[in-house]
């Protein structure tokens, strides 16, 4: 059993607003490698080096190659009880959003009514040069015929949703989090190594504004000294715990 405080629970029944920023670790038990974790067949490539613009202007069919790959492993993977717990736990607080860096949709999937992506969304694509949405099956079609996806309407290069190293984040996801944060009466961060800006900056500011603070990791991350409570467990392990534990005090 996860170890817990009453404090958490008391504060999360008795929240106006709660927010959470999830991170990798909370898909790793749908068998999603963690960002910095060996990738099977593209173990090779160290994503810092695909993970950028110059990358793909470089060898466009590389790194559409390599994304593809990487969408065709979360659609195989299924939201877990980390995913499913955040999104039933919506039933017992008035205003719940997910701030994530995840790219790979579980969080919708699972259900989750708010889900704000910091870093994209790896299941779309859209056209470099127009900006039109890309469908999926366009991309798969000319990796298979050896040549890199264009845009059917303009011809331009087709890349993936997500936000590359050297690039902003999408304005209006980091307006949402902001709001989201400085809302938030509560505050989880979960199954994220707290080293990535501006994310790891959310649980600090909202801490700051007088949330009360989790984090819910097997290991230390660069947060831990700053947060009200540390969850040593697994998400899938420590977020249906704390679900019940709520929502027997909300019914209860
Ligand atoms: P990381 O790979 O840096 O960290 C994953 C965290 O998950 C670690 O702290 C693990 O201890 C923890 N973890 C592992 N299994 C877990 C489990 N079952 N339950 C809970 N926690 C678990 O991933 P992120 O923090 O998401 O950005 O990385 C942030 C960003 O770094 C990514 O979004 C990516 C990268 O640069 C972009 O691509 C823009």
């Amino acid at each position: 059993m996860p170890d817990f405080s009453d404090t958490l629970v008391d504060r999360l029944a008795g929240a106006d607003a709660v927010a959470v920023l999830t991170g990798a670790g909370i898909s790793a038990e749908s068998g999603i490698p963690t960002f910095r974790d060996p990738d099977g067949l593209w173990e090779k490539f160290d994503p810092q080096e695909l993970a950028n613009v110059e990358a793909f202007l470089d060898n466009p069919e590389l790194v559409q190659g390599w994304y593809r790959h990487r969408r065709q492993l979360v659609e195989e993977a299924e939201p877990n009880a980390g995913h499913r717990a955040l999104a039933e736990l919506e039933a017992h607080v008035s205003e719940l959003s997910v701030i994530t860096q995840n790219v790979d949709d579980l969080h919708n999937r699972a259900g989750s009514g708010t889900v704000i992506e910091l870093h994209g969304n790896i299941t779309r694509n859209y056209c470099m040069d127009c900006d039109r949405p890309a469908e999926p099956e366009t991309v798969d079609a000319a990796i298979q015929d050896g040549r890199p996806a264009r845009c059917p309407e303009c011809d331009g290069l087709i890349r993936p949703d997500v936000v590359w190293f050297g690039e902003m984040l999408p304005p209006d996801a980091v307006e949402r989090a902001d709001a989201a944060t400085s809302r938030a009466d509560v505050f989880l961060s979960v199954g994220t190594s707290a080293v990535v800006y501006p994310a790891a900056q959310f649980p600090v500011e909202a801490r700051a504004g007088g949330a009360y603070v989790a984090e819910i990791n097997p290991d230390t991350t660069g947060i831990t000294d700053e947060v009200d409570e540390s969850i040593r467990a697994p998400a899938g392990e420590a977020l249906p715990a704390l679900r019940d534990a709520v929502s027997a005090r909300t019914t209860g």
